[in-house]
């Protein structure tokens, strides 16, 4: 396994949930850590409790939706190692009813916006590093339609960059199920428990994720040299039922 020690990190996303996490295990393996998102009180605490934790880690205020932005910013980065990308709205619902501007707007997050990060990070990616993105599982075409496509859109980024990068560089990503992190802080609590307990059922092993399981993968991703184009479900089997 590839050592972290002093490998510079960017993990956009890496102020809340899984992306923190990954910052604090990349951190603790000794990697220096570039965290961004838009949120800047999320943004300060994540970077004070990473310091707490003796890491070497700075933190940018970008919306990656903005790609004029995220080009600006991408430009004042030093060259880096790896690149993990949190990034990735989600709606729920069949394609029938559905809101074209709403469809818009999550493909535009998911799947655009990871295209155009890939293709910035692309230029600044050292010999022998890594680009990781985040896909999803769990949701079917009918019930999470332009999630199920923008996912599938992730799926196929991954594997078309890890052709033109390698032998340079490597690209994966990683899908997780749905799962208890502050990405649903805005969704009514009642609505929150009855998808939990629906997704407890619907999982062949019976539970949720844990956010250590889920960045765990990141981290056997970052660190295994010889895995690139593949996208790894960690979401208890739930594509096995029916
Ligand atoms: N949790 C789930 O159930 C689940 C299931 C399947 C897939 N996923 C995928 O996992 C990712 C969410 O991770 P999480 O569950 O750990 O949620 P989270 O706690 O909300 O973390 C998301 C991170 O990404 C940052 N971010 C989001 N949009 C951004 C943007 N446009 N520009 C810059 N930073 C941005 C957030 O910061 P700011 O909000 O401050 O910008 C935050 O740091 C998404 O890609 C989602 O599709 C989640």
């Amino acid at each position: 396994m590839a050592n972290l020690n002093k490998q510079t990190i960017v993990i956009i996303g890496g102020s809340s949930g899984i992306g923190l996490r990954i910052a604090e295990l990349a951190a603790a393996e000794g990697a220096r850590i570039i965290i961004a998102g838009r949120n800047t009180e999320r943004l300060a605490a994540a970077q004070s409790r990473l310091q707490q934790l003796g890491a070497a880690v700075s933190s940018h205020q970008v919306d990656a939706h903005d790609h004029q932005a995220l080009e600006q910013w991408f430009a004042t980065l030093p060259d880096f190692n790896h690149l993990v990308s949190m990034v990735g709205d989600v709606m729920g619902g069949g394609f029938l009813q559905a809101d074209m501007t709403e469809i818009r707007r999550v493909m535009e997050s998911k799947f655009f916006t990871n295209i155009r990060i890939g293709q910035l990070a692309a230029g600044k990616l050292l010999k022998g590093g890594s680009l990781l993105f985040t896909s999803g599982t769990g949701g079917r075409a009918q019930h999470a339609c332009a999630s199920y496509v923008g996912n599938l859109g992730i799926n196929a980024l991954v594997q078309g960059l890890a052709a033109e990068l390698a032998p340079r560089a490597r690209v994966n990503a990683v899908s997780p199920t749905w799962t208890l992190t502050p990405f649903w802080r805005d969704m009514p609590p009642e609505q929150r428990d009855q998808i939990k307990v629906r997704f407890e059922h619907d999982i062949p092993l019976q539970r949720l994720a844990t956010i250590d399981e889920l960045a765990t993968s990141y981290l056997f991703l970052l660190q295994n040299d010889f895995i690139t184009g593949q996208h790894v479900a960690v979401d208890g089997g739930i594509m096995l039922g029916s």
